[in-house]
């Protein structure tokens, strides 16, 4: 049985580096916080429990995490990773191990951790570009010191293996090594990683753990890194949906900010990006350039390029764009046709419903097999409040109509092109609002005054 494991996150960084006045571990990498990924990492490795160091402007990192179960240890003075640390230490219990991750470094996964319950190390990597990580000074497997880059001799400074600045030890020993940190180095800093050191004093030396993958261990301190990290993870995302079977046209050019769950034979076009949680079926195609952001998008539904879709569900196969938006609350059956230049939001479409071309259906009900024409305008809002407009199976709405919600229109009714319809509409009939067309026989086309000279 291994001891219980005690997850020690550290946030409480200032993150100067960022240039930034959002906090740093709230900088996001595929659409989330850093600090969220860490967290789940932690959540995913059944700990007794999870303390969050925090500290700068630690109120955004409370209110962020609001609904976790965490404790809180406040650094009031970031006097360095050791330090923050030792404000932990309160929370720790004697059977434990504890594990400290770091909130800036987000690609960890709980892969890389795997069968090192119960151990005492320090994950490490070999990297070509080790500047600004601490280096790793070995003796066989063991450690026998980390040297901060600004602390490190030039040899040491050739050094490229590298601290992830994540380390597993036991509770009383950890306790034991905090309480011992000095500051006499460059930064005057208490760093965690003269724990290494003190232990090897003490034979009682880390393991260092070489990860294979050296980008699972990488931190962000500046928006350089976060990019980097961005791109990484992307990498990740693309070669995991790729190998489930996705179809990327343009792999590099598609970003996944969320979650995205597919079914077989989904072909996703050059420049998407897909935010929040999205689910598409079988054969779904997304074209060119279209954001899709929380959508769940039945099997056969095809979005052509340039189209925005929020909060959208189809429920069979649909053809939604080019360049359409809809926005939440749209929700379309089999058959839909969505065309270009059609907004929607709140709207809900029968099956075989079509809005082919320049429209807005905002706050709308629409039954089975209604067309409606090109420049419709549901006028939903009143400059306080929002009415709905209800258009019952088979109806047919002619060009240009504005119906001024509340309204209903009935079933198989017609509407006259360019009507602007005030009142409910009788079904099967036709209802038109315009001025009756007429013709001027004996027009004079205006005539060019004579220019004054
Ligand atoms: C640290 C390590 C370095 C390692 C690198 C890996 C030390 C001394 N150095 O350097 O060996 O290669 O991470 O990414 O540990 N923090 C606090 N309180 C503080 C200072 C920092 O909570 O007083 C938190 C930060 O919010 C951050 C983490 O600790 O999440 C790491 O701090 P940072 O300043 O980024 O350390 P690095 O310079 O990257
Ligand atoms: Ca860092």
């Amino acid at each position: 049985m291994n001891n219980p494991l005690h997850v020690v996150i550290l946030a409480a960084g200032a993150g100067t580096r960022m240039k930034s006045n959002k906090l740093k571990v709230l900088h996001e990498v595929a659409g989330k916080p850093m600090i969220d990924h860490v967290l789940e990492l932690a959540k995913s490795l059944d700990p007794s429990q999870i303390t969050v160091v925090f500290g700068y402007q630690g109120a955004q990192l409370i209110t962020h995490f609001n609904d976790q179960t965490v404790n809180w240890a406040e650094q009031k003075h970031q006097l360095g990773t050791g330090h923050a640390v030792q404000q932990a230490v309160p929370f720790f219990s004697d059977d434990e191990d504890v594990l400290v991750l770091y909130g800036d470094a987000p690609l960890t996964q709980s892969t890389d951790l795997a069968g090192l319950r119960g151990r005492q190390f320090v994950l490490t990597a070999t990297v070509d570009e080790p500047t600004g990580y601490g280096r790793i000074i070995r003796k066989g497997e063991k450690v026998s010191a980390i040297v901060e880059e600004k602390d490190a001799n030039p040899s040491e400074a050739l050094v490229k293996e590298i601290n992830s600045g994540i380390i597993q030890a036991p509770a009383i020993q950890m306790k034991n090594w905090l309480s011992r940190l000095s500051n006499n180095n460059q930064q005057k800093e208490y760093y965690l990683t003269e724990v290494i050191g003190l232990a090897a004093q003490d034979e009682r030396p880390f393991t260092a753990i070489k990860l294979a993958d050296a980008n699972a261990v990488k931190g962000a301190n500046d928006m350089v890194q976060l990019a980097e990290l961005e791109d990484l993870f992307q990498l990740r995302i693309r070669e995991r949906l790729m190998q489930a079977g996705v179809r990327l046209i343009k792999p590099n050019s598609v970003d996944v900010r969320g979650h995205l769950s597919c079914g077989k034979d989904v072909v996703i076009d050059k420049g998407v990006v897909i935010e929040g949680e999205n689910t598409l079926g079988d054969d779904v195609s997304i074209g060119a350039y279209v954001i899709l952001r929380n959508c769940q998008l039945a099997s056969g539904t095809v979005v052509e390029p340039h189209s925005i879709l929020d909060g959208v569900v189809t429920k069979g196969a649909c053809s939604v764009g080019p360049f359409a938006r809809l926005r939440p609350g749209t929700e379309l059956s089999s058959g839909c046709k969505i065309g270009n230049f059609v907004e929607t939001k709140k709207a809900i479409l029968g099956q075989n419903s079509k809005a082919s071309h320049l429209t807005y259906l905002g706050d709308a009900v629409i039954g089975q097999g209604v067309n409606i024409g090109a420049g419709t305008i549901t006028c939903n809002y009143d400059g306080v409040n929002k009415f709905t407009t209800t258009i019952k199976d088979g109806a047919f709405i002619g060009s240009d109509s504005q119906l001024i919600a509340p309204v209903t229109v009935g079933e198989n009714a017609t509407i006259g092109a360019g009507s602007t319809i005030t009142k409910d509409t009788p079904d099967e009939q036709l209802t038109l609002s315009r001025a009756k067309q007429r013709s001027v026989e004996d027009w004079q086309k205006p005539q060019r005054k004579p220019s004054k000279k």
